[in-house]
């Protein structure tokens, strides 16, 4: 069995997280529920930011709030002295509410509305990272009216895909974010950014993939991108400050998971940009990252009662828990594993192979295929492990089932810091078009 973080089995068999017994946990605040190890977020946090500043190099880190964006997980950052990344007017509006630095605020998206730009440049936000022709345009046009100069950054792709242990040269890459930079479309966005009066072009940003284990691709992502700064910086005498090399920093959800720590993926980042940017004669960037789920995914741990079970001789057995891809959309989405334990049980040993359905109409709605678990029963407690990234910010109402809340936990504290969500919520923004039959 592998713990994350302070998780632990306490005396009376229970599993622990912040030190809290999780069974409390749930007398408290029932299931599911998701749990926040912050103290591992904290962790995760300051080790990127410290290899940074241990081999003094100028860097910002900034947190992808996509993985998991809420006002208490967003002021957590602040504290941790981050920068964050958001991807709409919804993550914008969150980090306001949480009081972020807006200077510290780097703004994604394939689709910027005018209106999330407008908003982006009323909060002056730090950095908008233009992703096509349409958005420059926009802001360009924006900017001039406004008489604001706006930073930015250009997405480009590098025509390298990385994810887990492979990486793929596509030459081109087929891919709906960003400039190419081999057809020349990224240099005609540079060209046109520079053109524009108020635009400031701090540099390039790519993102190669996700649940990346391997250096490999980033450092060949890198090299392509430095050598077309290069480039530019001799014909175009422009000298970018900023090179962007996006998150993608994988993480162990299962044992077949073998990530490297965050200071590995940092190191080597920063030894070929200086190696090359010496090569290249060009000045050292700042480097900036954007990790989500490697601050935030083995943090968090879903806890869920088990109720009904079905049992297929020969074949397979069913436990069935009170949430699932309402909660975790992650194994119907991308098929993604994960390992969990029973909570109330954590020192029994595994006694047979179960595997763990949602309570939504889906058969695709299936937690875990063939877990190892001890001869559970009903009201069982079952705690499923890395479920902080992309978890609760892709949680949906399907089946209208109530999204469930969420605990910070952190020396022996329990916070909540979203609240359940009620039956009256769900039909909040419900309006009826026949009379009710008592208001009549
Ligand atoms: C541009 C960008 N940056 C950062 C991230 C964060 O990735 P991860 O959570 O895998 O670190 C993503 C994820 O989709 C992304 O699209």
């Amino acid at each position: 069995m592998h713990l994350y973080g302070t998780a632990t089995i306490n005396t009376t068999g229970n599993l622990e997280i912040g030190g809290i017994d999780t069974v409390k946990l749930v007398e408290k605040y029932g299931t599911p529920l998701y749990v926040y190890d912050t103290s591992l977020i904290r962790e995760r946090a300051r080790a990127f930011k410290q290899t940074f500043d241990n081999l003094g190099i100028k860097a910002q880190v900034a947190y992808a709030s996509k993985a998991f964006s809420t006002v208490a997980m967003l002021q957590l950052i602040k504290e941790e002295g981050l920068s964050l990344d958001v991807v709409s007017g919804g993550e914008l509006y969150t980090a306001i509410k949480a009081e972020f630095p807006a200077e510290k605020i780097h703004f994604h998206g394939n689709n910027k509305s005018e209106a999330e730009l407008i908003m982006a440049l009323d909060h002056h936000v730090g950095c908008i990272v233009v992703d096509n022709f349409y958005e420059l345009e926009i802001l360009s046009d924006l900017s001039v009216e406004r008489k604001q100069v706006v930073n930015i950054l250009i997405r480009v792709t590098p025509g390298i895909e990385a994810h887990t242990h492979d990486y793929i040269l596509t030459g081109q890459e087929d891919s709906k974010f960003g400039f190419d930079l081999q057809n020349g479309q990224a240099e005609s966005a540079l060209l046109k950014a520079l053109e524009s009066e108020y635009i400031n072009v701090l540099g390039l940003h790519c993102h190669i993939g996700s649940q990346i284990f391997e250096t490999t691709g980033f450092i060949l992502a890198a090299n392509k991108i430095l050598e077309k700064m290069a480039e530019w910086h001799a014909a175009f005498e422009f000298t970018p400050q900023v090179l962007n090399l996006g998150g993608g920093f994988g993480i162990r959800y299962t044992a077949e998971d073998e990530p490297l720590a965050p200071e590995n993926y940092v190191q080597e980042m920063i030894n070929e940009v200086q190696k090359e940017t010496a090569r290249l004669k060009l000045p050292m960037p700042e480097i900036w990252i954007e990790p989500g789920r490697s601050l935030v995914g083995d943090a968090g741990t879903t806890l869920y009662t088990l109720g009904s079970s079905k049992n297929v001789p020969n074949v397979r057995k069913y436990l069935a828990v009170d949430g699932g891809m309402t909660d975790n959309l992650r194994p119907a989405l991308y098929d993604a594993k994960y390992e969990a334990i029973l909570a109330n049980r954590a020192n029994e040993q595994p006694s047979e192979l179960v595997s763990i359905a949602g309570k939504c109409c889906e058969s695709g709605d299936m937690l875990i295929w063939d877990l190892q678990l001890p001869e559970a029963d009903k009201n069982d407690i079952l705690a499923v492990f890395c479920t902080g990234a992309y978890g609760y910010s892709m949680a949906n109402n399907y089946n209208r089932i109530p999204r469930p809340p969420v605990i910070f936990v952190e020396e022996g504290e329990d916070k909540l810091v979203v609240k359940r969500e009620t039956y009256e919520d769900l039909v909040r923004l419900d309006l009826p078009i026949t009379k009710s039959v008592s208001a009549r």
